[in-house]
């Protein structure tokens, strides 16, 4: 039997209809939603990346500022930058594009954005506050996989969720969220034993690896939702997930595609993100 697929692309129009609605509500209060990007050098991906964010703010009428410096930028230029932005009232959300080059100091760049500002859910306060169930501003991709199972109709609550992959951006905050919604979650990674026969312990599978194809049918418990975070470029220039999608949807439930699953839900969030930061920044909520 072949699974039900997720549409990341279709929650997301979805949720970005709802957000359309509330910007509008926003410009009658004369306030418009405004995100800053910085890109550091000109890293492929990271420019496509920068480019669906303004196009996304310009879709949804955010005021969008991109700022493109050269890979040689010092990290006190970069700093001043961050600062002025934290400072500019235009603009509710910050997001500086990683990976930045090797002689700038990722965390340092990090905890000198605005933690209210913080729309890519990394400063340290907001991390923390995951942690302790506080209110936060989210990390997008994890926010998404979390609002595309719910979308789908699936319950979280009792269900046993394993996480594969510790990452600081997904595989760390989403095992956080999925506990907040009341999962059983195990963390796997890189040096787990016997990974395969936990991942089959699964009712929902989340995937953060990095490496293409990497999860096949011995993974999956039949039935389980599968969750595919993964991005990989393949040598013949197409994108592949973590998951073997074409062999896993023949016992999984409901599972997500690559491209077209978690992915469009990163940039819908970040969105989200920014129409909360700017909510609060006018005290509206
Ligand atoms: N590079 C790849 N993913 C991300 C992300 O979610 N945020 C930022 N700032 N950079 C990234």
């Amino acid at each position: 039997m072949t699974a039900t697929i997720i549409s990341g692309k279709q929650v997301s129009e979805e949720i970005r209809g709802n957000i359309a609605i509330e910007v509008k509500e926003l410009a009658a209060k004369g306030v418009v939603p405004g995100l800053a990007v910085v890109l550091v050098g000109e890293d492929p991906a990271s420019q496509v990346y920068v480019r669906n964010k303004e196009k996304a703010c310009h879709d949804l009428g955010y005021y969008s500022e991109v700022h493109r410096l050269p890979a040689e930028t010092k990290q006190a230029d970069l700093l001043a930058l961050v600062d002025k932005l934290n400072c500019q009232d235009s603009i509710d959300g910050i997001l500086v594009q990683l990976p930045l080059p090797g002689h700038i100091e990722e965390k340092a760049v990090i905890n000198a954005i605005a933690v209210d500002k913080d729309v890519d859910g990394f400063h340290p306060v907001n991390v923390g506050n995951l942690v302790i169930g506080d209110d936060s501003l989210l990390p997008c991709t994890p926010a998404g996989v979390i609002e595309l199972i719910k979308r789908a109709g699936i319950s979280l609550s009792g269900k046993h969720a394993v996480v594969i992959g510790r990452s600081n951006i997904v595989g760390k905050p989403v095992s956080l969220l999925l506990q907040r919604e009341n999962a059983t979650v195990t963390m796997c990674h890189s040096r787990t034993a016997n990974m395969a026969e936990i991942a089959r312990q699964a009712d929902v599978l989340v995937v953060a690896i990095g490496r293409a194809n990497f999860i096949d049918a011995s993974y999956v418990k039949p039935g389980a939702v599968v969750i595919d975070v993964g991005m990989n470029r393949l040598e013949n220039g197409k994108l592949a997930g973590d998951v073997d999608f074409e062999s896993v949807k023949e016992v999984s439930g409901p599972i997500t595609p690559v491209p077209g699953g978690v992915g469009p839900m990163t940039i819908t969030m970040l969105m989200q993100n920014t129409l909360i930061a700017a909510k609060r920044h006018h005290g509206l909520v």
